[in-house]
């Protein structure tokens, strides 16, 4: 399937999975379980929201991963601390990346925007070098939009 085919196709599972649901643990859960079995070569796929400072882990597909990440650091925090995409090639390049799974080479991250906020981020990796392109920046800060306007704020 096209790039441009798949991202269609994922954003309309989205809102039929979602059938008037609120609550945004259970949306990102689904979100998560959705981008893993749609999306080639990723590792893993999941949310982290903002909490006092800190990004913290919420629902994901993958291996167990760190808990808590610094605002600011990594590529997660810097992303949030900015309220900006940040497509990475090769995360080994990157100034501060935080490892939590070694089998990871490259990495995209979207924040989630609220009322102009970042209220935390979608993060997906890869065993891939350079797997993300622009075309998957936009597919995923579509999800993520799609998911803050379905869901209610986090508690
Ligand atoms: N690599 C991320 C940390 C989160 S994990 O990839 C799940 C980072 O540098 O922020």
């Amino acid at each position: 399937m096209e790039k441009a085919d798949l991202y269609k196709e994922l954003e309309q599972q989205a809102r039929n999975l979602l059938g008037g649901e609120r609550d945004p643990i259970a949306n990102a859960a689904n979100f998560s379980a959705l981008i893993w079995e749609m999306l080639p070569d990723i590792n893993w796929a999941g949310f982290y929201f903002r909490k006092s400072g800190w990004l913290v882990l919420g629902p994901f597909q993958g291996k167990p991963a760190c808990s808590r990440l610094q605002m600011g650091a990594g590529v997660c925090g810097t992303a949030a601390a900015k309220g900006k995409t940040l497509v990475v090639a090769d995360v080994h390049k990157f100034d501060g990346h935080i490892a939590c799974d070694e089998a990871s080479n490259s990495e995209l991250v979207v924040p989630l925007m609220k009322y102009g906020t970042v209220v935390g981020v979608i993060d997906l990796d890869s065993p891939l070098f350079n797997r993300f392109d622009q075309e998957d920046a936009k597919g995923i800060e579509a999800l993520a939009s799609f998911w803050v306007l379905a869901s209610a704020d986090i508690p």
